[in-house]
């Protein structure tokens, strides 16, 4: 796709990330594109709307950062809702179900190479380390 690429952009630049501007360049839900790094950590932003499958990542914790819409987090136990200016953290090794009634923009915060659906692949597994 356009506009895209799979590694870090090299030439130096001392331009903010401005989340509303990478956010318009997603046409597509549940595709995150890594906008940054932090030491081995990655910040993707990230339009949904529906249903994702329940998955669990064994070794890492996931933040989810809702920037417009209301986020549902299901568990087996209970669930979250997270709305815009707020965040949760889902701690390694629970599962979790994510969804969203009408589309939410949000940025998640998680390791390199953390595989979206955990152990699962269904056809929301998506390729890591797309930068937009
Ligand atoms: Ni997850």
């Amino acid at each position: 796709m356009a506009n895209e690429q799979t590694h870090q952009p090299t030439e130096p630049s001392y331009q903010s990330v401005n989340f509303a501007e990478k956010l318009s360049r997603i046409h597509d839900h549940w595709m995150p594109r890594v906008v940054a790094e932090l030491n081995d950590n990655q910040f993707k932003i990230v339009k949904i709307q529906g249903d994702f499958i329940w998955h669990e990542h064994a070794d890492s914790d996931e933040a989810f950062v809702v920037l417009e819409g209301e986020l549902r987090l299901d568990f087996r136990d209970g669930f979250v809702t997270v709305g815009q200016g707020e965040m949760y953290v889902v701690p390694k090794g629970i599962e979790h179900k994510p969804s969203a009634a009408s589309e939410v923009k949000m940025l998640l915060i998680e390791p390199r190479g953390v595989v979206n659906t955990g152990a699962e692949t269904s056809d929301r597994t998506v390729q890591n380390d797309v930068w937009i």
